[in-house]
């Protein structure tokens, strides 16, 4: 079995193959390469200097004033090394001291950095930097530039780096102060660089990111795909250029096509457009999620010098008032679950295989639509999404409409609108402005905003009260999304009898996987769905109500998944959430039975629960809740029948069993014939572990990661639901364990660990490919007194996206002055005073002079040595002096270069003090150039 990612790569490889960017082929067209590996991170701050003197302040007011660990020359080494996406948080111990809704995990401040090499063939191309999410608030430094701030840990940013960079043998530096002190939610949200993060390379004149939306419309009962396509141009002239547009098939033939052509100005932008005809396009439907792929290709003349492809869909979205949700004028009841982005054992580091899982998960539950709650999810969930036919209610974070938060709003909208998947764009979650004329106010040019970048999706806002005021939020959407409220949903049908209602959060009950008796001493809940919220209702009634109205869309419950932080209805030691259908592994519990019982239609499914060791209570009645979409339910016990029920859809059905051990069963039957059984039997004690994993082969392409579940059984094979025993894993092969959990949430055992205790019979360990990973991983486990157990995944050779190499950090020396030319030789250790700003010039190698009348400069530059290398052994390396030299470091002469030839020349740092004087006295021979060629260094590592 090949995994969908292992596809995606496949095809992006032919893709590239077919565009002849292949093999280091000549640096053209678009190149999106991944630059998640090789960063240097370090956590906590690291205090910027305080600026005094003119010489600083004048510093600071410069445009490369990047201080401190923000400057292109600061010294990274010790800083520890790793590749992304990263989650600092979730590598922290349990705090009872931090916050509870953030998963009593410290966050605070952090600092990645990142070197960056461009080749000459780079000049002359628009370079972008696209971080995907960053948590929280966080600046970026190019070369001590600071090129953007971003008040979110949930958009994304394309970032224009081409002004600032250099090319040649001088890296450059990419520095990320995160503070993760901020918070915007009031769930656990990880910290740090925990999206890809990209190096793109195009043209000057190309297709802006985000900058092709082809979403299909019908329009009198013909179907068009309304193509617009966003062109930039970073260049000194304007250009004149075609746009070809294809509409491919899922088989990739070309079905439409269209072109336009444009003239884009310097440094302006330009909208193009054309219009694709298609007759009877195969349908995007949660059955059979047909996809097609729209392509736009820019060029030249004949040369093409830009394209980009996204995925689209065919089909029609509408919500009606009375009755509901209608998706290809058929009619959908909605059966969603809202989702926080957080995993066992890798926070909000989650590999995109973790998120397919997760999804895959859902459907078997039946969910048919996901509200990734409350903010943007990651771009490759929505492509999944659209592969496996889920609904999506895409929502923004902030409900604000001020520029800097539209501008988040308006970046999701663009990123998002050729989805098939997302049919609803949410911008608010129970704000307390909803209920005035403000959150009016405000909800209207959000919503006015989304239109102009898309008129086909409705917009909703989740309200939990404020409906019954004179103007609220609710009056400027198109679809009113209630949080709870059941009591409300006749009355405010009969006033608004126009409006279509969805619900956009519901239920919010609590339950521990696998646990059967509450226990609120031991902060344990209950799975038979008994104990919700004050504000929720159980998952049954939640459904009920939703399942009895067909005004109501349907239904969005809180949550599909545990997440961490918001541990209600407790606090430490609780730690992570209570109300998912499953755990936060991913694992059911009783509500993923009700609800697939409820949802699924497609089969017959049938469980019976709890599990069937209750010693000590032989004779006495064990309640048994059987979840089932048959007609009938027939429980057996030990082969005898112990009751027989018709199903109650909305509250399922409960039986009084008398306990016996032995093999309990629940047959459904239909038409009075069996069409599903489940069988529960009692267990002796555990003798041996069982590895289980979600798939049995990953892709090695150092991003694919496979869940493994961790069981134990008894001497006869059968499953020990109550095994709590520690186990520990080992991993051979080209991969990593990269998390492990057990979905307890009040467990403190460590995410990022190779060791964890089983939790009501259940683990996870999730282990990932290395890059170029080959041949297979060998998974162990073991545990006291238990037989271990092993499995094999195998390794499918894949070459994974092409990637940004890995430069080894330099500490560069910077901001040099240079002393205007003199026929005589000067002083190396002349003084410049602190507030002469100009009798020197300013440059940075390469500095290249002349030939000129007077012989002799001064070049002068300083450098901050670091304590553990202030040893006397230090080196500073000149790429290349032309002419003699002298280095003077602190007024001492340290070396000298006799010979007029362009060299490479190093001297050894004397050891002193932590900020060093460099001048290099440089004496050109008769008209020839002469200078620093080429960049100076400090050397890191022992000479
Ligand atoms: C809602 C809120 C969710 C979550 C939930 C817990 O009010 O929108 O984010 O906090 O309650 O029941």
């Amino acid at each position: 079995m090949t995994s969908p990612l292992f596809h995606r790569w496949a095809t992006a490889l032919l893709l590239l193959l077919a565009l002849g960017f292949a093999g280091g082929a000549q640096a053209a067209g678009r190149e999106r390469l991944s630059l998640d590996e090789g960063w240097l991170f370090h956590r906590g701050d690291v205090p910027m200097p305080a600026i005094k003197g003119h010489g600083m302040s004048y510093q600071n007011g410069k445009a490369n004033n990047g201080w401190g660990a923000a400057a292109a020359d600061f010294d990274d080494s010790g800083w520890r090394r790793l590749d992304l996406p990263h989650d600092w948080a979730v590598e922290s111990p349990f705090d009872r001291n931090e916050n509870a809704s953030q998963g009593y995990r410290a966050r605070g401040i952090g600092w990645y950095r990142r070197y960056l090499q461009l080749g000459e063939s780079d000049r002359g191309r628009h370079l972008e930097l696209q971080l995907d999410a960053v948590a929280t608030y966080s600046t970026v430094w190019i070369n001590g530039v600071v090129v953007n701030r971003n008040w979110s840990g949930y958009n994304g940013r394309n970032i224009d780096i081409t002004p600032y960079v250099r090319y040649g043998s001088d890296p450059n530096t990419i520095a990320i102060r995160v503070d993760a002190e901020a918070q915007e939610g009031w769930w656990y949200e990880g910290a740090g660089i925990y999206r890809h993060t990209w190096l793109v390379k195009r043209d000057p004149l190309h297709i802006a990111t985000d900058g092709l939306h082809a979403n299909p419309v019908q329009q009198g009962g013909r179907w068009t795909v309304p193509v617009e396509v966003t062109l930039e141009s970073s260049d000194h002239v304007a250009r004149d250029a075609i746009v070809d547009v294809a509409l491919l098939d899922t088989g990739g033939r070309e079905v439409a096509r269209g072109s336009a052509r444009a003239r884009v100005g310097a440094l302006e932008s330009t909208v193009v457009r054309t219009r694709l005809n298609i007759r009877e396009p195969r349908l995007w439907s949660l059955a059979r999620p047909e996809l097609y792929r729209a392509r736009a290709v820019l060029r030249e003349g004949r040369k093409e010098i830009d394209s980009t492809e996204v995925q689209t869909g065919f089909r029609t979205v509408r919500f009606d008032a009375d009755r509901g949700f209608f998706l290809n004028g058929e009619h959908v009841k909605i059966q969603g679950v809202c989702v926080h982005q957080d995993h066992a054992g890798v926070g909000v580091a989650m590999p995109e295989s973790i998120w397919e899982f997760r999804l895959r998960r859902l459907k078997e539950m039946g969910v048919n639509a996901v509200r990734f709650a409350h903010n943007a999810p990651a771009a490759e969930v929505l492509d999944m999404a659209d592969r496996l036919g889920l609904l999506v209610m895409d929502e923004n974070r902030h409900f604000n409409p001020s520029p800097d938060y539209l501008s988040q709003l308006t970046w999701l909208v663009r990123r998002d609108r050729n989805h098939p998947s997302v049919i609803l764009w949410s911008i608010f979650n129970e704000e307390p402005l909803q209920s005035t004329e403000a959150g009016y106010e405000m909800a209207r040019r959000m919503v006015a905003e989304i239109r102009k970048l898309d008129p086909t999706r409705p917009v909703t806002g989740a309200m939990h009260g404020g409906l019954t005021t004179d103007r609220n939020a609710a009056d400027a959407v198109d679809v009113v999304g209630l949080n709870y409220q059941i009591w409300i949903y006749d009355e405010y049908h009969r006033k608004h009898p126009r409006r279509p209602l969805t619900s956009t959060e519901d239920t919010s009950a609590f339950m521990t996987r696998g646990a059967y008796e509450s226990d609120r001493q031991a902060q344990v809940m209950g799975s038979y769905d008994e104990e919700p919220s004050s504000w929720g209702n159980t998952h049954r009634d939640a459904w009920k109500a939703i399942a009895q109205r067909p005004f109501i869309a349907g239904s969005f419950v809180w949550t599909g998944i545990d997440y961490r932080g918001e541990p209600t209805p407790y606090e430490w030691p609780s730690a992570s959430s209570f109300f998912g259908a499953m755990d936060l592994a991913g694992f059911a519990k009783g509500a993923f039975w009700i609800h697939q019982a409820q949802w699924v239609k497609d089969r017959p499914v049938v469980k019976l629960q709890p599990h069937w060791n209750w010693t000590g209570r032989e004779g006495r009645d064990i309640r048994v809740m059987v979840t089932s979409n048959a007609q009938r339910v027939r429980v057996l016990l030990n082969g005898q029948p112990v009751g027989e029920q018709a199903v109650d859809p909305y509250q399922m059905n409960h039986f009084q069993v008398p306990y016996a051990p032995g093999r309990i069963e629940a047959v459904a039957l239909q038409d009075g014939k069996e069409v599903a059984r489940d069988v529960v039997e009692t267990s002796g004690s555990a003798v041996r572990l069982v590895l289980t994993p979600d798939r049995p082969a990953l892709a090695g392409d150092g991003l694919d990661a496979v869940p493994v579940t961790v069981s134990a059984v008894d001497a006869q094979g059968r499953a020990v639901s109550l095994a709590q025993d520690k186990v520990s894993f080992t991993l051979e092969g080209d991969g990593a364990i990269i998390g492990v959990g057990n979905g307890d949430p009040n467990s403190h055992e460590p995410d990022k660990a190779h060791e964890r205790s089983l939790f009501n019979g259940l683990a996870q360990v999730i282990v990932q490919s290395c890059r170029d990973g080959q041949g297979r991983l060998r998974l162990r486990v073991t545990a006291e007194g238990l037989q271990p157990a092993q499995v094999d995944l195998a390794l499918t050779t894949v070459s994974g996206p092409a990637r940004v190499p890995v430069v080894e950090p330099t500490t560069p020396l910077l901001g040099w002055r240079i002393s205007p030319p003199s026929a005589t030789r000067p002083d190396p250790n002349v003084v410049l005073a602190e507030n002469d700003m100009n009798s020197w010039g300013w440059d940075e190698p390469p500095m290249r002079r002349g030939p000129e009348a007077a012989a002799f400069r001064l070049y002068r530059s300083s450098v901050a040595v670091r304590a553990d290398r202030n040893d006397g052994r230090a080196r500073l390396r000149f790429g290349s002096i032309a002419g003699k030299a002298e280095v003077w470091v602190d007024g001492v002469k340290v070396g000298e270069k006799t010979g007029t030839e362009p060299a490479p020349f190093a001297v050894v740092l004397p050891k002193g003090k932590s900020q060093r004087q460099v001048t290099v006295l440089v004496e050109a021979a008769p008209g020839q150039p002469s200078g620093l060629w080429d960049r100076v260094v400090l050397e890191r590592g022992s000479p």
